[in-house]
């Protein structure tokens, strides 16, 4: 199913979301709404603001709390694309030029702090203590997520449990805010707050895992970003670790972390890796995160959200892009 479909009961918010990250771009230094422009203006999927607002439209949704949250997720999103392409100095995102690579890693960095910050007053507009405490809890999860991954780079001795431990921070943390948020918003029952932040939790990490399987099975045009970059990195994903566990002695994983013959070995890791089953058990661990997000949804009133939030977790698992 197309995500366009998926976001049918919140199309005309997702605009309204749109619009006020244009206004985001409105300040009065052309040389930093040079930069605000060409990060906000769209080409993402947007599956962090649709969190909020699907989870928010399940209750008592009252928009002039939930769209400032929708934007201030994706804002962040934002930032931390911004830091981490900078980090990676990646040269494409979103099918653009990444900023670093047009105007250079200092700008980026500032750039994302400046968008960090822009996303804090944005949640301040819940006027929801909450919420904002957990959003800039958020930000501090989502930071040493990447901390992390940066200190584990190249190294060889992780565990399946680290790697969960990793991008639950960096990833599933945003998710989780997302939709908690949305429900506290909308004074959903605690019941189903509970609910709604499992579901972005679980979600979170099936997106990561297939964003990681994808890094090895995907193409540079169809997601706009490049490829075998996180072996590049010396990221250790979970289609790496069953690929380590596969051949133990002789392996291009092992001889690459060891700084041997960098591109030969990511090569052959990436057709390894195709020619097994790797992709399969990944594919497998992903799709039991997202029937365990969604396995509550009966406590949730019935509704076209409920089954957009569902209808997502099946667009994650099949997801090119
Ligand atoms: C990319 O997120 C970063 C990850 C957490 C893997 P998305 O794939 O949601 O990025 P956009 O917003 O659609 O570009
Ligand atoms: C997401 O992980 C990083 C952030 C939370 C910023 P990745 O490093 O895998 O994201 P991509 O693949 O660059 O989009
Ligand atoms: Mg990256
Ligand atoms: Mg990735």
């Amino acid at each position: 199913m197309e995500l366009s479909t998926i976001y049918k009961p919140i199309r005309e918010d997702l605009i309204k979301v749109e619009n006020e990250l244009r206004s985001v771009s409105k300040v009065d230094f052309p040389w930093l709404s040079e930069l605000l422009v060409y990060s906000l203006s769209g080409g993402g999927k947007e599956i962090r603001p649709a969190l909020v607002l699907l989870s928010g439209k399940l209750y008592d949704c009252n928009l002039d709390y939930l769209l400032p949250m929708a934007t201030a997720v994706e804002v962040v999103h934002i930032a931390t694309l911004v830091h981490d392409d900078a980090i990676d100095k990646s040269p494409l995102r979103r099918g653009r030029p990444t900023i670093n690579e047009v105007w250079g890693e200092d700008k980026a960095m500032l750039l994302g702090d400046y968008l960090f910050a822009k996303a804090g007053e944005l949640a301040a507009n819940t006027r929801n203590l909450q919420v904002i405490k957990l959003f800039a809890q958020t930000i501090q999860t989502i930071s040493s997520g990447e901390l992390n991954q940066a200190f584990s780079a190249f190294n060889l001795e992780q565990t399946r449990q680290q790697y969960l431990q990793r991008i639950s921070s960096k990833t599933a943390s945003l998710f989780s805010t997302a939709t908690e948020s949305g429900a506290i918003l909308s004074q959903a029952p605690e019941e189903s707050i509970k609910v709604l932040k499992e579901y972005g939790y679980n979600l979170g990490i099936a997106f990561q895992i297939i964003d990681d399987i994808l890094d090895f099975i995907g193409t540079e045009e169809e997601l706009g970003k490049p490829v075998g970059s996180d072996l590049a990195q010396g990221t250790l994903t979970l289609p790496a670790m069953l690929l380590l566990e596969c051949y133990v002695e002789d392996n291009p994983v092992k001889r690459l972390f060891q700084n041997r013959d960098k591109q030969e070995n990511i090569e052959l890791a990436i057709k390894l890796v195709h020619n097994s089953s790797i992709i399969e058990e990944c594919y497998a661990v992903a799709a039991d995160y997202c029937d365990k997000a969604c396995c509550n949804f009966d406590l949730l009133p019935d509704c076209p959200s409920r089954r957009a939030l569902m209808e997502l977790a099946d667009y994650i698992i099949n997801r090119k892009r």
